[in-house]
């Protein structure tokens, strides 16, 4: 028979639950002051960590920064008790409510769905996102190439975590850039690794934004190209974003380009010849009821 248990853990999330919280969710808690501003939790399967789940609290409401169970104990009501003890802390601690993001697509999107509306919260969006299996594009002319020890980036490309503190304010600063597209924006979420700038004479000429989102999925949030940028520009920063991914996860990986406009759907269309998975982003939202 299974056992099932569940455990708190503290900010620096110990081995081997760790595996079960994204790298920069565990930067991020272990920086965060305030006695009761993080909630970090594990579940156990017969003795072995199966899952973690980390909510972060304002003064008000709670974030679910990360949730995952392992392949091998999902579809036993793991996630959802971890989803309920998190809102139980919620409540302990006065909070109104849980709001969540995901990106997932078939069993797992309903999965998180179904816990969502099954406790009275609310999926408020839920667009699409192109899903690429770096498996398909192993042979694609574009960017099959990067996913090479072989592949070099050009000069003029250089990832973020390569700048200096003052390069990259200097991109945030960069007029024309709406505010939404700034790198501070991403706040924490920004992976320096996964995020690389066309530099033209020393100024940034575009870069592209990116995450990790789960295990071994990562994802470009956001592009910006100023007027100089040049031909080809894109298609180097998506080469030195892909090959950091291959690098980081060893091989293969589901990389997200969000189709927000037709020209990033073209661009999707364009990098896999059609070949990838519809999955979808959602923004969701659960209400913490019984406030002590
Ligand atoms: C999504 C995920 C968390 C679900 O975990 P799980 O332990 O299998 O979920 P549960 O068994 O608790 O099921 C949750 C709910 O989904 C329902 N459900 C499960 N499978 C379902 C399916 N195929 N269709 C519809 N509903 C489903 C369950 O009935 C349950 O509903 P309830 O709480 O109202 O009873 C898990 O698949 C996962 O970790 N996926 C990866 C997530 C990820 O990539 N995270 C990145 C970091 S944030």
């Amino acid at each position: 028979m299974v056992n099932v248990s569940f455990c708190r853990l503290g900010r620096n999330i110990p081995e081997p639950f760790a595996g079960y919280v994204l790298p920069y969710v565990r930067k991020s808690i272990a920086q965060t002051e305030g006695e009761n501003a993080v909630t970090v939790l594990g579940a156990m399967w017969n003795g072995l960590a199966c899952a973690a789940a980390v909510a972060v609290w304002d003064e008000t409401d709670g974030e679910l920064l990360s949730l995952f169970v392992d392949p091998k104990a999902r579809g036993c009501g793991v996630a959802g008790r971890l989803v309920d003890l998190l809102l139980e802390e919620g409540a302990r601690l006065g909070k109104d409510s849980l709001s969540l993001e995901y990106v997932l697509k078939d069993e797992e999107l309903a999965a998180m769905d179904a816990l969502v509306e099954s406790r009275g919260g609310a999926v408020i969006d839920g667009a699409p996102i192109c899903g690429m299996n770096s498996d398909d594009f192993l042979d694609s002319p574009l960017l099959g190439p990067a996913l090479h020890p072989g592949w070099r980036r050009p000069a003029a490309v250089r990832l973020f975590s390569e700048l200096t503190p003052r390069e990259l304010e200097l991109l945030d600063a960069i007029e024309e850039l709406p505010e939404y597209l700034r790198p501070s924006a991403l706040g924490d979420r920004l992976d320096p690794a996964l995020s690389a700038v066309w530099l033209a004479d020393g100024r940034p000429a575009a870069f592209a934004l990116g995450f990790q989102t789960g295990d071994r999925m990562f994802c470009q949030s956001s592009v910006w190209r100023g007027p100089n940028a040049p031909e080809g520009s894109f298609r180097a920063l998506i080469g030195a974003q892909v090959n950091q991914c291959w690098y980081r996860s060893g091989g293969s990986f589901v990389f997200f380009i969000s189709p927000i406009n037709p020209r990033s759907a073209a661009m999707a269309e364009w990098f896999t010849g059609g070949n990838y998975e519809p999955y979808t982003q959602r923004d969701a939202w659960i209400p913490i009821p019984n406030k002590e």
